[in-house]
C-alpha cells in the first residue's frame, strides 16, 4: 500500500507509519527471517501484568524483543477476580505459552492509584479504582502515619502486593501449581523517576507461599517508610 493515501490522516500518523516500516526493515535485516519465525510460534517466558500508563511499557523498560513477553495492562495494574479479560489472559499465558513467571508491576506516580488515594472522583473508572481503595482502607494502619508523598509511594507498592495475591490465588494458578507446573508470581514495582524496576521481594511459589510472603511484604513497606 503507497503511503498518504487517507485524506484524514494527520502527519503525526504518517510519522508512525513510517517508523514501523524503517523498524521492521531494521530488524529483518539484523536477524534475517525474524518476523516469520515468530509468525510461525511465540514462546514467551514471561507475563506481564502492568499500568496502562504510556510511561511504563514493558518491552522498552526490560529490554525484551518481540515474542518474549507476554502482556496485559489496564488503569493501575489491578487484577480482579472476575476480571474475565485479565483471568483469560493469564490463563492463556500459563496454560498455553507455558510462561515461568509471572510479574504484577506497578510504578510510583501511578495517577489510578492517587485517584484512589484521595477518593477524587474521575468518572467511570472510580468503580474500577474502589478496588484499589480497599487496599487503601486493608492497609490504613501503616499508611495513616506516613506523610503524603510516602503515603502514595505506599499505596503503589501495596497495590502491587495485593494484586500478586490476587494472581496467585486465581483458579488458574492454583492449577497449575496442582498440576506441577513451575511458575513463580512476583511484584515489582518502576521508578518513573529513575526508570528502575524494583523487586517488592513478594515471589510466589505456590499456594503455601502466598499468606506468609504477602504478609512479610507488606511489613517491608511499613518499615522501609516509616520516619
Ligand atoms: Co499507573
Amino acid at each position: 500500500m503507497g503511503k498518504g493515501h487517507n485524506p484524514i490522516m494527520s502527519k503525526h500518523l504518517n510519522d508512525l507509519f513510517e517508523h514501523n516500516r524503517r523498524w521492521a526493515e531494521q530488524v529483518q535485516a539484523q536477524q534475517p527471517g525474524f518476523f516469520t519465525r515468530l509468525s510461525q510460534q511465540q514462546t514467551p517466558r514471561y507475563m506481564w501484568i502492568g499500568c496502562s500508563d504510556s510511561r511504563v511499557p514493558a518491552n522498552q523498560i526490560t529490554g525484551l524483543e518481540p515474542g518474549e513477553v507476554f502482556v496485559h495492562r489496564n488503569v493501575a495494574n489491578v487484577v480482579v477476580h472476575s476480571d474475565l479479560n485479565a483471568l483469560s489472559t493469564v490463563q492463556f499465558a500459563v496454560e498455553r505459552l507455558g510462561v515461568e513467571h509471572v510479574m504484577v508491576v506497578g510504578h510510583y506516580g501511578c495517577s489510578g492509584v492517587q485517584a484512589a488515594l484521595e477518593g477524587a472522583r474521575v468518572g467511570l473508572a472510580d468503580n474500577w479504582l474502589r478496588h484499589i481503595q480497599d487496599v487503601r482502607d486493608r492497609h490504613w494502619d501503616i499508611l495513616k502515619n506516613l506523610e503524603e508523598r510516602h503515603r502514595a509511594e505506599a499505596l503503589c507498592e501495596l497495590n502491587v502486593i495485593e494484586q500478586v495475591v490476587n494472581v496467585a490465588q486465581s483458579t488458574v494458578l492454583l492449577d497449575a501449581w496442582s498440576r506441577g507446573q513451575n511458575i513463580l508470581v512476583h511484584g515489582w514495582i518502576y521508578g518513573l523517576r529513575d526508570g528502575l524496576l524494583k523487586d517488592l521481594m513478594v515471589t510466589i511459589e505456590g499456594p503455601s507461599s502466598i499468606l506468609p510472603l504477602s504478609k512479610a511484604a507488606v511489613a517491608a513497606v511499613a518499615e522501609a517508610l516509616r520516619d
